[in-house]
C-alpha cells in the first residue's frame, strides 16, 4: 500500500481501485498525507495563496438537496448587494493587499450578465485576478463575462456519480453541468471543480470517480469539503461527512493533480477546528478569507455554523500568519495563478 502511494508520487497515476484501496484503508493516513504535503512542496511550493471572497447574493433558483441557499428554504433573508456595495466591498479587499477577488453567489439572474460585466470591468481596473463562483450559464453568458475581464471561474460537480447528481439535484441536468465545465475551459477561464465528501448514499468508488473526473478535465483548481448538514433542508437528519475522509480525497487528489491550486475549505474548518491548517498539510496551498460584510455573511447560510475564522478585512494578514506559523509556510499575497493552467497557456 505504501508502494502504491510512492508510486503515485512520482508518475501522479492511479486507477480507480487503486484510489477505493487507499481511500478504504485508514492505517496508511499518514503516509498518504505526508506524501501530498511534498508533492505540494515540490509542485506549488510554500506559499499559501490568498483570495478575497464577496458572497454577493444568496438568491437560488436551484433546489440542491444539502443546501441552506435552496429556493424552497422559505426561512431565509435573500439578499442581493447592489453595484456600489459589490464594487466598494471589492475594493476595501483590494485596498487591504488582495490580488485575487472570488465573487460567489448562488445561481439566479437577479443580477444579470450585462450588470456583472458592468462590475466586473470596474473591478479589473486594479490589477488584481477575479474569479466567478455563480453556477449555470448560456455559452455567450459564460463568454461576455470573460471578454469583462474574470479571469477564473469555479464550478463544482459535486459528485460525478450521475444517479447521486440526479438525486441531489432535482430539476439540473448532470450533462448540462459537464458541458458548462467543457465550455468555461474552452473559453480560456482557468477551470475550478471539485465535489463534497460523505453525501448520503455516496460511497468509495464514486469518490475515487470523483478524483478521477479532476484528472479527466485537467482542472486548474480543486475544491473538496465534508457534507454538513443544514437543519433546513431535507438531509438535515443525515450524518455529516469526515474530515479524514474529505482530507484523503484532496491528498490523492493532490497527488494526481500536482500542480493544482488547491483550498483549505471552510466546511473543512467548520467540521472540526483547525481542519484548515491540517489540510494545509496534506495538498492544500490556498486560503479564502471571507470578506463579505458581517450582515451579509450571516444570512449566506450554506451550512450551519459556517466558519468564519475570526478574521476581518482589518485583521486577517495577522490572524492567518499566527494560525497557519505551524505550518512553516508564507502567506504572500500574489495572484497566485494556477500552475497547472500557466504551464497549458505559455
Ligand atoms: N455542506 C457542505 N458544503 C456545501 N455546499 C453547499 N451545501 C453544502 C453543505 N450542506 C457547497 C457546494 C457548493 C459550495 C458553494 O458549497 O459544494 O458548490
Ligand atoms: Fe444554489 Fe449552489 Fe446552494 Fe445549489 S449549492 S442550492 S446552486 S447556492
Amino acid at each position: 500500500m505504501n508502494n502504491l502511494i510512492l508510486k503515485a508520487e512520482k508518475t501522479h497515476s492511479l486507477n480507480k481501485e487503486e484510489i477505493t484501496s487507499i481511500l478504504s484503508n485508514n492505517n496508511i493516513d499518514n503516509v498518504l498525507f505526508s506524501s501530498a504535503d511534498r508533492v505540494r512542496q515540490k509542485y506549488v511550493g510554500n506559499e499559501i495563496y490568498l483570495r478575497a471572497l464577496i458572497e454577493f447574493s444568496n438568491i437560488c433558483q436551484n433546489n440542491c438537496l444539502y443546501c441552506g441557499l435552496r429556493a424552497q428554504n422559505s426561512q431565509i433573508q435573500r439578499y442581493a448587494l447592489t453595484e456600489e456595495k459589490l464594487i466598494s466591498t471589492a475594493q476595501i479587499a483590494i485596498d487591504a493587499g488582495f490580488k485575487t477577488i472570488v465573487l460567489q453567489s448562488g445561481e439566479s439572474s437577479a443580477i444579470s450578465t450585462k450588470t456583472l460585466c458592468k462590475i466586473i470591468k470596474k473591478i479589473k481596473q486594479n490589477d488584481i485576478a477575479i474569479t466567478l463562483s455563480i453556477g449555470e450559464k448560456e455559452y455567450n453568458e459564460y463568454k461576455d463575462l470573460k471578454n469583462a475581464g474574470a479571469d477564473r471561474f469555479l464550478l463544482r460537480i459535486e459528485t460525478s456519480d450521475k444517479n447521486l447528481y440526479k438525486k441531489l439535484h432535482p430539476n439540473m441536468d448532470f450533462d448540462n453541468r459537464i458541458r458548462c465545465l467543457k465550455n468555461i475551459k474552452e473559453l480560456g477561464y482557468e477551470t475550478g471543480t471539485g465535489c463534497l465528501v460523505g453525501l448520503p448514499g455516496q460511497s468509495i468508488g464514486s469518490l475515487a470517480d470523483d478524483i478521477l473526473f479532476f484528472k479527466s478535465i485537467d482542472a486548474d483548481m480543486i475544491g473538496i469539503g465534508p457534507f454538513i448538514p443544514h437543519p433546513q433542508t431535507p438531509l438535515c437528519t443525515e450524518s455529516k461527512g469526515s474530515l479524514i475522509t474529505a482530507l484523503k480525497v484532496m491528498a490523492l487528489t493532490r497527488l494526481l493533480l500536482p500542480f493544482s491550486n488547491i483550498p483549505a475549505t471552510t466546511a473543512m474548518e467548520t467540521i472540526e477546528a483547525q481542519g484548515q491548517l491540517k489540510a494545509l498539510q496534506c495538498g492544500a496551498n490556498v486560503i479564502m478569507p471571507n470578506v463579505t460584510d458581517e450582515v451579509y455573511r450571516n444570512k449566506y447560510e450554506i451550512y450551519p455554523n459556517k466558519s468564519a475564522c475570526g478574521t476581518t478585512i482589518n485583521n486577517f494578514k495577522k490572524i492567518l500568519a499566527c494560525k497557519y506559523a505551524p505550518t512553516g509556510r508564507t502567506i504572500k499575497m500574489s495572484k497566485g495563478n494556477s500552475l497547472n493552467y500557466t504551464k497549458k497557456h505559455r
